[in-house]
């Protein structure tokens, strides 16, 4: 689907950091763990936004934050227009109902002591205004039959589910409160290749049926490839790259965005033959200890001597701004150049290089 209009959830300069103690007794704050390090994005009505990047970069603490489940150490999050990020009480209540979340994992977010009309059915607890006590069990076996599970199943318990329908369940529960928004950290990441795609398309049925707006979370970029308009990447708690989906994965122009494509799969023979294969080396940096500068530039075989003194901006690299077309699209780099990992069409020309990283690969 494609976004309309104004914005309907807006993050500025979110920042979260969790602070770093020592001693037991006397607690003694010695850093921070930069979970989230200024993440500015603009989700439109009917849009899926995919957010990227490896374990531990921040993703599932952005999605806490646009929940209102976490309090951003600096930023704002607007919801169609308001600013809702210092809410509190029945207005912070009233948001969250519309800014719901699906979780990961089916197999640990679902209570296994309650039957599946308890858990769809809970939201109504929390806010009752949501639904007359009375048609509650109505609605839940309405939400059961919406994500293609039998409505007779109300009584039966998760662990008598597979894992694709426990996360029916989990985006059924996630649907009671009717809201506009719903924040997805990794919905199929838990789930098998063949039960991926059926949810991904249960996903994309729903977004038209509820016109709804998604915050989709994945570590792999395959994934958000068949339901996003555009997406984000991120690295160290910051998005490194963005743009429409076409862009990022046909004109990548950040390093690591280039390094994340080379790693996907890729279903053509032909294609996978002629893939460039960039392998990061060294580890990703602690988010307590990040590094000045670019802070990819650990990892970066393009890393010069500007790269650690000045932070690029998220923005449209000059070199591409003029041109316009695909490649003029955000890219927090300094050096930022295309490069087609994966390339489209057999170019008959010699097999890719390997690349090698750490300063001496090809650029
Ligand atoms: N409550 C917390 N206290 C301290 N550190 C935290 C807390 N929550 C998250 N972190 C740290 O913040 C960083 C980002 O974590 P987050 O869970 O947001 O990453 P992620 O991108 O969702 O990772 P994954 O792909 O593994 O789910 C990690 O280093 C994590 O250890
Ligand atoms: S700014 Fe420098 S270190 Fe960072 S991604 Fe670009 S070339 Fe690499
Ligand atoms: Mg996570």
């Amino acid at each position: 689907m494609t976004a309309t209009g104004e914005p309907i959830l807006e993050a500025e300069g979110l920042v979260k950091h969790y602070p770093l103690t020592r001693g037991v007794l006397f607690k003694k704050e010695i850093g921070a763990v930069r979970a989230v390090d200024g993440v500015d994005f603009a989700l439109g009505r009917g849009e899926t936004l995919g957010i990227v990047g490896e374990s531990g970069c921040g993703k599932s603490t952005v999605a806490r934050l646009l929940c209102s489940l976490e309090r951003p150490t600096a930023g704002s999050i607007r919801f169609k227009g308001e600013d809702i990020t210092r809410l509190s009480g029945r207005a912070l209540k009233a948001v969250r109902r519309n800014i719901q979340m699906v979780f990961q994992d089916p197999y640990t977010s679902l209570n296994p002591r309650m039957t599946v009309g308890d858990i769809v059915g809970e939201p109504y607890e929390i806010h009752p205004e949501a639904a007359p006590r009375g048609d509650r069990r109505r609605r839940v076996r309405e939400l059961l039959d919406v994500v293609g599970l039998d409505p007779d199943y109300v009584n039966r318990y998760p662990h008598q589910f597979s894992g694709g329908q426990r996360q029916r369940i989990g985006i059924a529960r996630g649907l009671a409160l009717r809201p506009e928004v719903i924040v997805a950290d990794e919905p199929v990441s838990a789930l098998d290749v063949s039960v991926q795609a059926q949810v991904i398309n249960l996903l994309a049925r729903l977004q038209t049926e509820f016109d709804l707006s998604y915050v989709f979370i994945a570590h792999d970029l395959s994934i958000v490839r068949h339901i996003s308009d555009r997406v984000a990447v991120m690295y160290l708690g910051r998005i490194v790259e963005t743009g429409r989906d076409a862009e990022i994965y046909d004109h990548p122009t950040h390093p690591y965005t280039q390094a994340l494509l080379s790693a996907v799969p890729v279903p053509d023979p032909g294609a996978r033959e002629r893939r460039e294969r960039i392998i990061l080396g060294g580890d990703v940096p602690s988010p307590t200890d990040i590094p000045s500068g670019c802070r990819f530039r650990t990892r970066c075989w393009k890393a010069r001597e500007r790269c650690a003194r000045e932070v690029p901006a998220l923005a449209v690299p000059e070199v591409f701004a003029k041109g316009g077309g695909p490649t003029a699209h955000d890219s927090a780099c300094h050096f930022a150049e295309e490069r087609r990992v994966v390339p489209p069409e057999d170019p008959g020309g010699p097999e890719a290089p390997q690349a090698t990283v750490n300063g001496n690969g090809p650029g």
